[in-house]
């Protein structure tokens, strides 16, 4: 119930009772009076009664009496009026009706005369028409208060409500605010205390919304620290699942084999790491910087990209270095593509290229250079910043692990070749001192023979003269060597001899070091005519049709000319060719052996490169196919002096290198560099 209504009730019913109460007490007090004045009349007219009677009582006046008496009766208050007397027969009465319930006053006197006993007089007044005109009076009344009261709650709802009105406009006001409208206006009209309550309730309006603005900015504040600090413990989290998966690289790359391996362990950590599909490691090709090889590649790429083992192995070998790629590692930077179908840098995809819903690449640096790329492929919500930070990391870790391992194998391979080249040159002057010992017998065995035949066989005249003077029969002699097949152990033992002395020759070689004969050669032009030279080389077709090989050249077009002896260069291709093929054509499983021929400049050499995709060697092998008389081939097939005379002829002859990479089931790749 509002106030307003609470006040009016009050007053309706304080004034209400005070009103009864007055009503009542002043009728009282009047019916008193009226009751009193009624007595004083009653005295009065009964003294007057026993006046006026008493003569004509006395004279028996009966009709004076009853005038008396009905004048007496005029009183209308009187309810009876009698005189009686019996002796005189003197009865007279007059009574009027009332309310019963009205209250009776009655008086009973006697009427003397002289001091005579006339008559008795007996008056009854009721109090009923009083009673009447006071309860017609206290209706009067109560119209009248209630008239009043009525007026005044009428002028009273009008003055509380102009009173209440501020009140009731601050009262809407407060519960707006209370209902959370803050910005609700505070009417600050208002007189008198209405007028200080609205603005102290203004002024504690701005005070709240200050303090609400205040609790929203540190709520604000807290919130944002809570989040961050929510971020940097998943960051955190993120961070030593990093450096855990780091570690747990860097320990299994420890044992890697190779650097090849080094990146294939670490595809699966890096995957598990970002979280996506493919992943692949790519090196510039060194030789070839428009060029990349495919260092390791994550099985779900090579699972999802529709090529035969073949195609897949030949890029994988090398690709351009085009679009995104290029931009990586050009311009050594991060790059993440979530929408590679507009992105500037991703254009055209070779066919049967993995499906690329993202990307991001992260350049492999070592020192100022980039080397390579690490890229990531099909993560299910796109790559973000954290992936970047968390792939440079691992890149990073990766670059170093290649690289220790890039020292490691660069270490032994040197300490190889210092091996290798003593063993060489003790094994060179050894071989060429034995040639050179067994040279001069050697020569002496063929000439001998060849003079033993000339004497034997031909009819010379000195032969003729010497059988004459002996009495000897030379055709009979003849006939005789012949049954005993003397003339075929001679042409064996000059045959033999001659291949003894081409072995002799060859081991000659390894200290032959003489600069005469050089030319500017011009290498391409050596390696494709060595080519056409193995194709119709009759040995060699003999064991095997060089036709059936397929050659995949890739010469850097500009190389300059190198100085050389064309002869003895295009022999060791020749040693190297048909090493290649013999290997080749040794496993028939092989359906389709290749030769892929390179040349290209590596600092301020020319590099030849002869790889064949045969079945290559183990390590024991590797180490020793340039020693000579090395070989896995069966007795009279191979001298094992191929590769050592082409070894001599590089590096004492033409101060260059040679070296071989094979391992079983890869293939042989003969890298020969000779100076410029
Ligand atoms: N491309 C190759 N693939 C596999 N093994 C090879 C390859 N080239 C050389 N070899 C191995 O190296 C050995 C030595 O080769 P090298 O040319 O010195 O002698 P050879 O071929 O056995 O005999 P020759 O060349 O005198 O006929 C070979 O017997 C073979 O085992
Ligand atoms: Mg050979």
């Amino acid at each position: 119930m509002g106030l307003r209504a609470r006040i009016i009730i009050v007053v309706v019913v304080a004034s209400s009772i005070i009103n009864l109460f007055l009503c009542f007490y002043f009728i009282a007090q009047i019916r008193e009076l009226e009751l009193k004045s009624l007595r004083d009349k009653i005295n009065k007219t009964t003294h007057m009664m026993k006046l006026v009677n008493a003569r004509p009582l006395y004279n028996v006046d009966k009709e004076t009496l009853k005038i008396n008496m009905e004048t007496f009766f005029d009183d209308e208050n009187m309810k009876h009026i009698s005189i009686h007397e019996a002796d005189i027969d003197v009865n007279i009465q007059f009574a009027r009706k009332f309310d019963p319930n009205a209250m009776d006053i009655e008086k009973s006197f006697y009427i003397s005369y002289k001091g005579l006993n006339l008559g008795k007089m007996r008056v009854v007044y009721s109090t009923s028409l009083i009673e009447k005109k006071l309860a017609k009076f206290r209706s009067q009344m109560l119209v009248f208060t209630f008239g009043v009261i009525l007026a005044m709650v009428v002028i009273l709802g009008f003055v509380i409500n102009r009173l209440m009105a501020p009140i009731t406009r601050l009262a809407v006001a407060a519960s707006d605010i209370a209902a959370g409208n803050l910005e609700r206006q505070i009417p600050k009209g208002g007189t008198g205390e209405v007028g200080i309550l609205a603005r102290n309730f203004a002024s504690m309006q701005d005070a709240v919304k200050e303090k609400i603005n205040d609790l929203a900015l540190t709520n604000k504040h807290l919130k944002n620290q809570i989040q961050q600090k929510e971020m940097n413990e998943k960051k955190i989290l993120h961070q030593s699942r990093i450096i855990f998966s780091v570690n747990t690289f860097f320990q299994k790359s420890m044992m890697a084999a190779s650097r090849q391996e080094v990146a294939e362990l670490f595809i699966p950590i890096a995957l598990a790491v970002i979280d996506s599909r493919y992943c692949f490691v790519g090196e510039v090709d060194k030789a070839n910087p428009e060029r990349m090889h495919i260092l390791a590649i994550s099985r779900q790429a090579l699972a999802d990209c529709a090529l035969t083992d073949m195609e897949k192995e030949l890029r994988l070998k090398g690709t351009c270095i085009t679009g995104i790629r290029a931009r990586i590692i050009r311009e050594n930077i991060g790059v993440i593509a979530n929408n590679p179908a507009v992105h500037p840098d991703i254009g055209h995809m070779p066919d049967a290229h993995i499906p690329l819903e993202n990307f991001m690449g992260i350049p492999m640096r070592v020192g100022s250079e980039t080397n390579g790329i690490v890229a990531f492929s099909g993560k299910n919500e796109g790559y973000d910043e954290g992936d970047k930070e968390a792939a440079q990391i691992l890149t990073m870790a990766l670059t170093e692990a290649l690289n220790l391992k890039r020292q490691e194998e660069e270490k032994l391979r040197l300490e190889e070749m210092m091996i290798q080249s003593e063993k060489m040159v003790s094994l060179g002057s050894l071989a060429a001192g034995m040639a050179h010992e067994i040279n001069n017998p050697l020569a002496g065995i063929l000439q001998n023979t060849q003079v033993i035949q000339n004497r034997l066989k031909n009819r010379l005249p000195a032969n003729l003269a010497a059988a004459r003077e002996l009495a000897l029969d030379l055709d009979r002699m003849t006939a005789y060597m012949e049954k005993r097949d003397i003339f075929k152990m001679t042409d064996a033992i000059l045959t033999a001899g001659r291949r003894a002395a081409a072995i002799v020759s060859n081991m000659l070689s390894f200290s032959r070091k003489s600069s005469s004969g050089f030319v500017h050669e011009d290498l391409e032009m050596l390696l494709d005519q060595t080519l056409e030279l193995a194709k119709s080389d009759y040995n060699l077709k003999k064991r095997f049709d060089f036709k059936k090989i397929r050659i995949e050249r890739d010469y850097m077009p500009g190389l300059p000319k190198v100085s050389c002896k064309a002869s003895e260069i295009q022999q060791v291709f020749f040693n190297i060719l048909s090493n290649g093929a013999q290997a080749m054509m040794s496993d028939p499983m092989n359906q389709d052996p290749c030769f892929f021929l390179r040349l290209f400049m590596q600092h301020d050499m020319v590099s030849v490169q002869i790889q064949d995709n045969g079945p290559g060697m183990n390590a024991a092998q590797r180490k020793r196919i340039f020693e000579p008389f090395f070989t896995t081939k069966s007795v009279g097939e191979g001298t094992g002096l191929g590769l050592a005379v082409s070894y001599f002829i590089i590096t004492e002859n033409h101060k260059g290198r040679i070296q071989v990479a094979s391992s079983p089931g890869q293939g042989s790749c003969f890298t020969i560099n000779l100076p410029v």
